[in-house]
């Protein structure tokens, strides 16, 4: 289902990082608390990824808990977790004979080691795959991986007698935890917010960002092609000039 893309004037953006918001209220505006709406949510992350892979994105990066979610009330917390758990041990091996590789990004340390083994487990059966790169960033914040990165390029300059003034911007992305990934070309969020909420702080630079309206349940593979749509209309200039005309105004 490649062929989508062939009316498109750019081509499909490589990556595609999604800050998946509006869980809450879209449970709220149905009466209903907002677990409900956190178990709609991963409704929509299938939608989405099967989507994704139809429509040939290589790179997908889903928000899925902030470093700061665990702010919320317990009952809460509680209930993302245990969806986290439910969706690998449910989707892995769907996942996986879909050609999807699944890569947590975010602070292992602060995942119980039932969490843990499950992100290992999935990690480990899917990393011969490669029709689409799923990142789950769990317990992440963009802040936080790079202080971890800061905590290993300092402990080479340590204990590998690294020079500090030799780390170079390649090498504090290989420190982060999407390593060798291409930064998101796209980033999009729902709900409406319009900030990046702690993600992808580093990758982000020059990404393109696309917010929609819509609550994170009801997002779906037009909502998709209606953010690649309006990112193939942008004109990506990376500090420069993008032609001749430009030079000459
Ligand atoms: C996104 O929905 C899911 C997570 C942040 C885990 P929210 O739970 O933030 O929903 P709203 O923003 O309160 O509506
Ligand atoms: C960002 O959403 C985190 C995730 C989508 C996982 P939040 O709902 O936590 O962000 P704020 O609090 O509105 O900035
Ligand atoms: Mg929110």
């Amino acid at each position: 289902m490649t062929g989508d893309n062939e009316d498109r004037n750019c081509p499909v953006p490589s990556h595609v990082g999604i800050i998946m918001d509006g869980n809450g209220r879209w449970a709220a505006a149905r009466g209903m608390p907002r677990g409900f709406g956190h178990k709609a949510g991963v409704d929509a992350v299938r939608k989405t990824v099967r989507a994704a892979a139809e429509l040939g994105i290589q790179h997908v990066t889903l928000y899925a808990f902030s470093s700061e979610n665990w702010a919320r009330p317990a009952q809460e917390v509680r209930d993302l977790l245990g969806l986290m758990k439910l969706f690998i041990t449910r989707d892995l091996a769907e996942l996986c004979a879909n050609g999807v590789r699944i890569r947590v990004i975010g602070d292992r340390q602060g995942l119980s080691a039932d969490i843990l083994g499950l992100v290992e487990t999935a990690e480990i059966r899917s990393r011969d795959n490669s029709k689409l790169n799923l990142n789950i960033a769990f317990n992440y914040g963009g802040r936080d991986e790079i202080r971890r990165a800061f905590v290993k390029l300092a402990a080479q300059v340590v204990e590998q007698g690294l020079d500090p003034a030799s780390i170079s911007e390649a090498d504090i992305g290989a420190a982060l935890d999407t390593g060798a990934q291409p930064d998101p070309d796209l980033l999009i969020r729902t709900s409406g917010e319009m900030r990046l909420s702690n993600f992808m702080l580093w990758q982000a630079a020059y990404s393109e960002f696309v917010f929609l309206p819509c609550m994170w349940p009801d997002f779906d593979k037009s909502w998709l092609e209606q953010a690649i749509d309006e990112y193939s209309s942008r004109t990506r200039r990376y500090g420069g000039v993008h032609d001749a005309k430009d030079v000459a105004l």
